[in-house]
């Protein structure tokens, strides 16, 4: 077997796999549920290339149960915090990714726990649906405006940039803060103003995060951050958990240092922090920034094209290792 899928995906992609390699040359696990580490193990030896998923852990042990006949671990995901690339690289494994076709997807669902956390829609429906709703009420779920408000970003990469391009459409005023300011001209095209983190904390009315996990992103949102924070303000989370203390986001919810958390990404996946769940003015979706019909078919076409690549003997286009030249 020389590609094995560790669950089942979108069939655009087996398509290609399957019209490129052979259906001989390919497994695909056709389990919804993650793999286990031990399945995992079983099933990488001697494998060409592997199709993996962000709940899979690849690292050190996994590259060396697939031993050296492994050309590449192509990710279904535009986050490779779940691979270990030191490790890859010094086995002279690619690794890759499936950048921008979910940009749109994501952005338009970090919108949704902006609007929707903002607003307290979650509390509302469940209020509703419990029977609680006695009419139309003056003071009922009084929420945060987001017209006019200024809107802070944490990473400017592809996903910041499309939600502050939306940020148009409600007159907000953009702040974001990243490694680097962007190109002048295209901070210009989005309107947005390069702050220092403590500017971003300060100032923004929502904060919306889109930075990868690293070790230096890793816990960037405390309760020392939250403090900083405008009790008015909306976090929203949708790039990877543990960017987020979440015992401390539980206690700042609780304690009202912010408004409301809009979070679909969790520090201890699938764990959800107890305390989170049973917070009103958490909006909690289970991990959906890219799923759409149209975005998961085509994230399926590009992990599938570049295992072809790798196994065809081309360097694939989404490298994350090597970096591509784009
Ligand atoms: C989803 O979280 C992704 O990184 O694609």
């Amino acid at each position: 077997m020389r590609v094995f899928v560790t669950r089942a995906m979108p069939d655009e992609g087996v398509r290609i796999l399957i019209d490129a390699l052979g259906a001989e040359q390919l497994r695909v696990r056709q389990e919804d549920e993650p793999i286990s580490r031990a399945e995992l193990r079983d099933n990488v030896r001697d494998l060409s290339g592997l199709l993996c998923f962000l709940s899979d852990r690849i690292d050190a042990e996994i590259l060396d149960a697939a031993g050296p006949s492994l050309k590449v671990v192509a990710n279904f995901a535009v986050g490779y915090d779940n691979i270990d690339i030191e490790a890859a690289a010094a086995r002279h494994v690619y690794v890759t990714n499936t950048p921008d076709v979910l940009t749109d997807a994501t952005a338009d669902l970090a919108w949704t726990l902006i609007l929707g956390a903002a607003r307290r829609t979650g509390e509302a429906e469940r209020f509703l649906r419990a029977g609680r709703w006695a009419g139309w009420g003056p003071r009922q779920f009084l929420g945060m405006s987001i017209h006019g408000a200024t809107l802070g970003l944490f990473g400017m990469g592809r996903i910041g940039r499309a939600v502050a391009a939306r940020a148009q459409g409600f007159d907000m005023r953009v702040i974001y803060h990243d490694k680097q300011p962007l190109d002048p001209a295209m901070a210009h095209g989005l309107r947005a103003t390069f702050v220092n983190k403590d500017t971003l904390l300060t100032q923004s009315d929502v904060l919306s995060i889109h930075c990868p996990l690293t070790a230096e992103t890793r816990h960037a949102f405390g309760l020392k951050e939250f403090q900083q924070m405008k009790r008015t303000a909306v976090l929203v989370n949708t790039a990877r958990g543990p960017v987020v203390n979440e015992a401390e986001l539980c206690r700042a919810l609780e304690e009202g240092l912010i408004f409301a958390a809009g979070i679909d990404v969790y520090e201890f996946e699938p764990t959800i922090h107890e305390a989170l769940l049973r917070q009103e003015r958490a909006l909690l979706l289970p991990h959906l920034g890219s799923a759409t019909v149209a975005a998961r078919a085509a994230m399926a076409r590009m992990a599938a094209e570049n295992i072809v690549a790798a196994l065809k003997g081309r360097q694939p286009p989404n490298c994350v290792y090597p970096h591509s030249a784009s």
